[in-house]
């Protein structure tokens, strides 16, 4: 297809034509998100997501090729063609429904705290978070940034790369709270049990789903059926239960 910056030439462009001559389906993700992607030691990438996008590229008999990218500038890599697809934990949210495609939400949760030990000794429930004398983390151009300045405009906020670099101000007592999503934090949680308290009631709704260019309805009516598909063939519950219920 003839593909300029964000946009298409004309409506009959998909990102199909581009995966099928070359074979490949490229997929933006930012790893470092537990446990949707992550990066092993020897540098592979593996995940629910990844292991979605995997089935995903051998439903169109091509090639999974992973591209790691700063979550800051994800939008702009798959606007201007750096890759096919995001899959990579995204909340559908109006402001990027603005700029991308989504397909059907895949999965449901909402965002949570963890808090220092100290933090969750003193306050009642998250709500309670909402004072100046507290300090909140979260990652910078997320749904829990976003989540952190509406629910606790009080409070003071300061906003990391990533979200280790974030979640380690409060392990460390820098902060006192980290706003983030329910399954990352429960699993940080688990993983780490002395040094922060996972408040799991979750104060949000956040649906997550796959990004496209926008007018690529092609590509858009391929991904709702194929997820579809999945969800009722028992591929989605085994890789689902293979990363959340192990
Ligand atoms: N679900 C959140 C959002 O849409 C966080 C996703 C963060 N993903 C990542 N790789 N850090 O903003």
């Amino acid at each position: 297809g003839s593909m300029l910056g964000g946009g298409f030439a004309n409506a009959a462009d998909s990102a199909i034509d581009n995966i099928l001559s070359t074979g490949e389906l490229k997929v933006c993700f930012e790893a470092g998100y537990i446990p949707f992607e992550m990066k092993t030691k020897d540098g592979r990438f593996i995940g629910f997501d990844i292991d979605i996008s995997k089935h995903m590229a051998r439903s169109m008999g091509v090639k999974f090729v992973p591209v790691n990218t700063a979550w800051d500038g994800i939008i702009p890599a798959l606007q201007t063609g750096k890759c096919d697809i995001i899959n990579g934990g995204m909340g559908i949210t109006p402001e990027r429904n603005l700029k991308v495609l989504f397909a059907d939400t895949y999965l449901e949760m909402g965002q949570t705290v963890l808090v220092t030990p100290e933090v969750a000794s003193k306050i009642k429930d998250y709500r309670d978070l909402n004072d100046p004398k507290f300090r909140l983390v979260s990652q910078i151009g997320t749904t829990g940034a976003i989540a952190a300045k509406k629910y606790f405009p009080n409070a003071q906020l300061d906003l990391f790369e990533t979200s280790a670099d974030s979640v380690l101000q409060v392990k460390n007592g820098k902060a006192d709270a980290f706003v983030y999503d329910l399954p990352y934090n429960a699993m940080y949680a688990a993983q780490n049990k002395e040094g922060v308290v996972h408040l799991d009631e979750a104060f949000t709704y956040e649906p997550l789903g796959w990004a496209i260019r926008q007018n690529d309805v092609n590509f858009l009516n391929f991904l709702n059926n194929y997820l579809v598909q999945i969800k009722k063939d028992g591929t989605y519950d085994r890789i689902y239960d293979k990363w959340f219920n192990s």
